[in-house]
């Protein structure tokens, strides 16, 4: 096969959220997020985000998210090894209570907007794009206590104030926006994806969806309004993406998959082609769904459809319809099959490069819209060797791979503008509130209770990273 070649403009990079490096969770005024109330996994994290007003009831001993890794206070030192990198872009999001302590204030906090005037000046500094998620699983926590989060409409008018305020503040600075982190998050963890307790209600599918309804409009509107203020901004969705495949050739297997993948693509469904796909109306029967809809609705998603289609890939996964077939393992988002043909992390995430190839074709056959790579990466544990180097083959290995039928994709004739793996730099997990899980190519001296300096080592991914950026590429096909 030819070697790939990459586009010349190809933004390289590396992803991180606010919620998962800055800590400083009370610092200048910023208000909780809901994510600020969560323990780490051995406390109970998930359950938190289960039933969170007990969660909030409970004193735990340790939150993940208060402290991070300081990224707010060392923003200036790890910017400046993203450039020694070579990043040609930065992903990160920006905290929504840093600006709207309790989502719902008429008046943006000053000295959160300071902090982010002088991020990205940073970044702006070393030639940096930035790409910013607008909401990154931290929605004011006020708002899921006073309103059940996104369940409730008016939730789209404080989030539209927030993006009013953002988007016209770093239109100069910052071109790629994300209307929402993982928006399919909401269906599989409602309290993360968007504030939503569904503990005690009567159809949880019901609330789910109407929530979700009102992110899209929220998202399109935020589409809308970005072009309003500069038509040169680029706004994306973004997917936790990852194909289900059928377990065996059985049609059975191979209707749930396609059931399944529909149950994710319904979301860039909607912000890519601008109208509910014709397959929801039997979903929503089905679970006794009805969407309350303004009368606008439909041509403010119709009118206004996203630019760009991101999306997470860190494993593909697997169904069957067989009852007795019940090997699952764990995986981003939502648990899945065994893949038998495949190896997996230390936390149970299967790794599937050529699964990226195909995700990637499938949605570009499916959308026709640019796709942006935005999250992959490998969770891993790092011990360092005595002299505090850090040799990290297996991480190199894994996005080795996953770059390689990235470029194959390319080949393939799929447009994708960037790529900007996860946690470039350590940082709390999402999913298990551990440090222990590491994703960076640089490491943060900072263990699962908090303890360490917090000081920053480049592992040896760093230099094989750059090696990638510097050769826009090639250097993953060099064997
Ligand atoms: C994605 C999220 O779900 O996966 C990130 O957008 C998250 O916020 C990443 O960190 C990896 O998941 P985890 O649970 O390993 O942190």
């Amino acid at each position: 096969m030819n070697t790939p070649k990459f586009p010349e403009n190809f933004l390289w990079g590396g992803a991180v959220a606010a919620n998962q490096c800055e800590g400083a969770y009370l610092t200048d005024g910023k208000g909780l997020s809901l994510v600020d109330m969560l323990p780490d996994a051995k406390h109970g994290r998930f359950e938190a985000m289960m039933a969170p007003k007990q969660a909030q009831a409970t004193t735990y001993d340790f939150y993940p998210s208060h402290e991070s890794i300081d990224f707010y206070h060392h923003y200036k030192e790890d910017v400046k090894l993203f450039a020694e990198m070579g990043f040609k872009v930065f992903r990160t999001s920006i905290s929504w209570p840093r600006i709207f302590p309790n989502g719902d204030d008429m008046e943006p906090n000053e000295a959160g907007l300071k902090f982010y005037d002088d991020l990205f000046a940073e970044c702006a500094k070393y030639g940096m794009e930035l790409l910013v998620t607008i909401n990154h699983f931290d929605t004011p926590l006020a708002l899921l206590n006073t309103c059940n989060g996104w369940a409730d409409r008016q939730v789209i008018d404080h989030y539209l104030r927030y993006c009013d305020v953002i988007l016209r503040r770093y239109q100069h600075v910052v071109k790629y926006w994300l209307t929402f982190n993982e928006i399919n998050m909401l269906l599989h963890l409602p309290v993360f994806g968007g504030g939503v307790d569904v503990s005690n209600v009567e159809n949880p599918m019901q609330v789910k969806y109407q929530a979700i309804h009102h992110q899209l409009v929220a998202s399109a509107l935020a589409t809308k309004l970005a072009k309003e203020i500069n038509s040169e901004l680029q706004v994306g969705c973004m997917l936790a993406a990852g194909e289900t495949y059928a377990n065996t050739a059985n049609p059975v297997d191979v209707w749930q998959s396609l059931e399944q993948n529909r149950e994710n693509y319904f979301f860039v469904d909607v912000q890519a082609r601008g109208y509910y796909p014709s397959y929801s109306k039997r979903l929503f029967k089905e679970h006794q769904i009805v969407i309350e809809m303004e009368a606008n609705d439909e041509v403010i998603l119709r009118e206004n459809t996203v630019d760009f289609v991101s999306f997470s890939y860190y494993s593909s996964r697997l169904t069957s319809a067989d009852p007795e077939v019940s090997k699952q393992t764990e995986g981003n988002v939502f648990a899945t099959l065994k893949n038998p043909y495949l190896e997996a992390s230390e936390w149970g995430w299967q790794i599937d490069p050529l699964g990226l190839r195909i995700t990637m074709n499938v949605l570009y056959d499916r959308y026709q819209k640019p796709l942006f790579i935005v999250e992959n990466g490998l969770g891993a544990v790092d011990t360092p060797n005595e002299d505090g180097t850090i040799e990290d083959d297996y991480r190199i290995d894994y996005l080795y791979h996953h770059i390689q039928e990235m470029g194959r994709a390319i080949e393939d004739g799929v447009e994708c503008i960037g790529y900007t793996p996860w946690g470039c730099i350590d940082l709390v997990s999402a999913g298990t509130g551990e440090m222990k899980k590491r994703y960076g190519f640089i490491y943060v001296d900072r263990d699962n209770d908090g303890n360490g300096t917090n000081k920053r080592s480049k592992k040896k991914s760093f230099d094989w990273y750059k090696q990638v950026i510097a050769t826009n590429g090639q250097a993953v096909y060099g064997d």
